[in-house]
């Protein structure tokens, strides 16, 4: 009973400090500090980067190894040998028999008793040949996505769910469709697209462990003492989604060369790491990614870099903590990100009640990787000026800030779908 006591206790004391921190971040535009962004046409030696060919060879590796360095730690480059694959389930006729289920381990190692992670997969049932695909990574186990009975629980580490002071860090069956609202399967699948995802606790469990679980001690460098860029959970999530894709190019339901990645949250922040590293990805989308994703770090509005270093010291590389309170020091801005995804599609959307993540401070990253985009050619971002709430704009790069609070929606997926016809319909 004093166990549960103190549970609630701490439950509750801890959402009342998260509250606490929301309020006391600036809000306030007339106090955004003074700041200069790094521009990514200027190579190290302070000369312009005239053309594509020296972005795409001198410019681009250059950001992606600072990124790599001061933000989110180095992915591995080792392949691991035994990885394999196994379905688990194929259903042609799931969802009332709009959709074909796949279920597919992917197994790290031999023995199996490592960390694996499972992918679901739905295609529309009547596809006659490899459809594009949605891939994102979910919080709270696949079975989450859909009310769809057939989807495996998760037996990863969950985050879970608070009940009477106590959380249960195991997957149960009140979890199915709990995230139903942020995954319009069906609605995905009438236009033609499949959706993967994978739970990203099977890829690494979200929480600060000094790199004991998940992924990481697959790759031993990385399970002593950590190095100032060694990967964090961001570049874990970021590998498996990659580790995903390798498994769609495989999948005949699938179009490999149509794969766009998206995520919400933490889980956008992943999906630009991402899409910057893996080229393979065709289109990323960024919803609500905030601090550490489309957000500009220079304007700390919202959550800055030392709040988030603070609160989830596991996500991004220890040199990134260099950064606290500094953030000009950094030699690299969030804008640069969106950047080196170029020429490729991305899309980044905000939401009016989620100053949290600074949707003006996502809007101007996208304004300011358009030099790059023009550069090589594309569209870029037609528009110079932030647009009015639920006024999408959608060029190469593609924004809007919906009405709402920081959640994926119907609204969100609509301009996601127009923005996947645009760019991946043949
Ligand atoms: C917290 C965190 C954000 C993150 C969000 C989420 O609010 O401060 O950076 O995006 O959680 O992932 O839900």
């Amino acid at each position: 009973m004093k166990r549960l006591l103190l549970c609630a206790a701490v439950a509750l004391a801890m959402h009342a400090a998260e509250e606490v921190l929301y309020a006391q971040a600036n809000y306030d535009e007339a106090k955004v500090p003074k700041y200069t962004l790094p521009d990514p046409l200027q190579l190290a030696n302070g000369e312009p980067v005239a053309d594509a060919e020296t972005w795409r060879t001198k410019q681009r590796p250059h950001l992606l190894e600072l990124f790599a360095t001061e933000v989110y730690g180095r992915l591995p480059t080792k392949q691991l040998p035994d990885i394999h694959y196994e379905v688990t389930d194929d259903t042609p006729d799931a969802l009332d028999g709009k959709a074909r289920r796949q279920q597919v381990k992917v197994y790290f190692t031999k023995d199996k008793s490592g960390p694996q992670m499972e992918i679901l997969i739905y295609t529309p049932a009547k596809a006659t040949g490899p459809v594009p695909c949605f891939l994102g990574l979910n919080f709270k186990g696949n079975q989450a996505i859909s009310n769809d009975p057939g989807i495996h629980l998760t037996q990863s580490w969950s985050r879970g769910e608070e009940k009477d002071g106590v959380v249960n860090h195991k997957a149960t069956d009140a979890t199915r469709g709990a995230a139903a609202s942020r995954w319009p399967v069906e609605m995905i699948l009438d236009r033609g697209y499949g959706v993967a995802t994978v739970y990203y606790g099977d890829i690494d469990p979200d929480f600060d462990d000094g790199f004991k679980n998940g992924v990481h001690p697959l790759f031993a460098k990385n399970s002593d003492k950590p190095a100032g860029d060694a990967w964090g959970s961001i570049g874990a999530w970021a590998w498996g989604l990659s580790r995903a894709l390798d498994y769609l190019e495989t999948n005949k339901a699938i179009d490999g060369k149509r794969v766009a990645v998206l995520g919400h949250s933490r889980l956008g922040k992943t999906s630009l790491w991402a899409g910057a590293n893996d080229e393979r990805f065709a289109l990323v989308i960024s919803n609500d990614s905030g601090c550490g994703g489309a957000a500009l770090s220079r304007r700390a509005y919202g959550e800055t870099v030392k709040r988030i270093n603070t609160s989830f010291p596991h996500w991004f590389c220890d040199n990134f903590n260099k950064y606290n309170d500094n953030e000009d020091a950094c030699p690299v801005d969030q804008h640069e990100l969106i950047a080196l995804i170029a020429p490729r599609p991305v899309y980044v959307a905000s939401a009016a009640d989620d100053q949290w993540a600074d949707p003006r401070g996502e809007f101007l990253s996208c304004l300011h990787a358009d030099p790059v985009y023009k550069l090589l050619g594309t569209e870029g971002l037609p528009a110079t000026e932030m647009p009015d709430v639920d006024q999408p704009v959608q060029g190469t790069i593609g924004y809007h800030i919906r009405t709402g609070k920081h959640d994926v929606t119907k609204f969100d997926w609509e301009q996601y779908l127009k923005f996947a016809d645009k760019h991946l319909q043949k």
